[in-house]
């Protein structure tokens, strides 16, 4: 029986953190062995915000190491780069023709990251018109890419043209798979075709996973500081953990927590045992919590997950013919499905040979 097809890319922007891992990685691994897995390395989705050639250049080979050090198996899962799918671009340039501006600048991604371009800060622009206007009007030193509108476009090509059917991803990721369905919806209903699949997400049952930062609200995320890389030394792990935000702690049985501690009781949930979270929020609603423990216990089980995949990333970052094969494999797999789907677009498009 054919298995279904699961897709999945990350940014080559930097190292990967605990948000990636818990929101991506994790998942990817899980997930190997009973679907027909392709994940990939998303380097054109990387230039819409990083112009630096050999950055970009390093961190692709930095995520491979990553993804294989982590555990994805490429006899099982293909592994590619976006940019070795030559299909991807143009398919990109196919489905932007049904892709409306208006619906590109209202994602919340594609805001927030033209605001960062821009150099503006969260509570600058007041309302949602603000932020439009300064993004049209941005002068030629300071402009939102058209890559970064589209981006959205991008991510749905992604998807759709290995027809996959699960995407696992974190939770900042649910809009654009909104738009991959919606965009998917509207080709096959303007051309009356059942050309591409509706992807939905993958959380094995539970919630979508948002991974707190340690500096006490919103996400872990590279560009906000807040981050713990898989590739840490152990003793930066603990020195990050014992700096997280905390506050004045519970001072009444049963109180509310606040945001920060709940941030490293949610990280505590995914890296501890049940019964270490479950001790820690009875110290705290019985007000004999120590947030020093409660830290160190963290950075420990922290430790003890990232640190053999951290020694394993340096021994294959140093076996160059080796990666080179896992991508020249994966890049096979996944042009075999993209050029398919390529030929059936352009066929159902109008772009015919006489
Ligand atoms: P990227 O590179 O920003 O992040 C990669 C993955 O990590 C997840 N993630 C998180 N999950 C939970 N908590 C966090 N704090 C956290 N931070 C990051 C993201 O949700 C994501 O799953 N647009 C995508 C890359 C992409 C893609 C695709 C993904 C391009 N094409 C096709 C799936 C399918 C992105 O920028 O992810």
């Amino acid at each position: 029986m054919n298995k279904e097809i699961v897709l999945s890319g990350i940014r080559p922007t930097g190292n990967l953190h605990l948000g990636n891992y818990f929101g991506a990685l994790s998942k990817f691994v899980r997930l190997q062995d009973d679907y027909d897995c392709r994940f990939f390395i998303a380097d054109l989705h990387a230039l819409t915000t990083n112009t630096d050639p050999d950055a970009l250049h390093a961190n692709v080979k930095g995520i491979l190491a990553e993804y294989l050090a982590a555990g994805i198996d490429p006899e099982k899962a293909a592994i590619f780069v976006q940019s070795d799918v030559p299909e991807i671009s143009e398919l990109y340039l196919l489905l932007n023709m049904h892709v409306g501006i208006g619906e590109l600048m209202r994602t919340a991604s594609f805001k927030d990251k033209a605001r960062k371009c821009l150099g503006i800060g969260k509570d600058a622009c007041e309302t949602e018109e603000e932020i439009e206007h300064q993004i049209i009007g941005a002068d030629n030193n300071k402009r939102v890419c058209a890559g970064l509108l589209t981006y959205p476009t991008l991510m749905a090509v992604d998807i759709l043209i290995q027809k996959a059917k699960y995407v696992p991803v974190g939770k900042d990721q649910l809009q654009h798979l909104e738009l991959t369905r919606r965009f998917a919806r509207r080709f096959n209903s303007f051309y009356g075709v059942e050309e591409f699949i509706e992807p939905e997400d993958f959380n094995f049952g539970g919630k979508p996973v948002k991974v707190p930062g340690l500096d006490g609200s919103g996400k872990m995320g590279k560009s906000e500081g807040n981050c713990i890389y898989l590739i840490d030394d152990p003793k930066v792990i603990r020195k990050k953990v014992m700096r997280a935000v905390t506050d004045q702690g519970p001072t009444e049985p049963n109180s509310p927590i606040s945001e920060p501690i709940a941030n490293l009781l949610g990280l505590m949930e995914l890296t501890s045992s049940p019964e270490t979270v479950q001790q820690f929020r009875d110290a705290y609603a019985d007000c004999s919590i120590r947030y020093g423990d409660l830290k160190k216990q963290l950075a420990e089980d922290i430790v003890a997950l990232t640190d053999p995949i951290r020694q394993r990333i340096n021994d294959i970052l140093a076996n160059d013919e080796y990666l080179r094969k896992v991508l020249a494999r994966g890049a096979e797999v996944a042009r075999e499905q993209a050029s398919k789907t390529l030929a059936e677009v352009r066929q159902i498009m109008g772009i015919r040979h006489f």
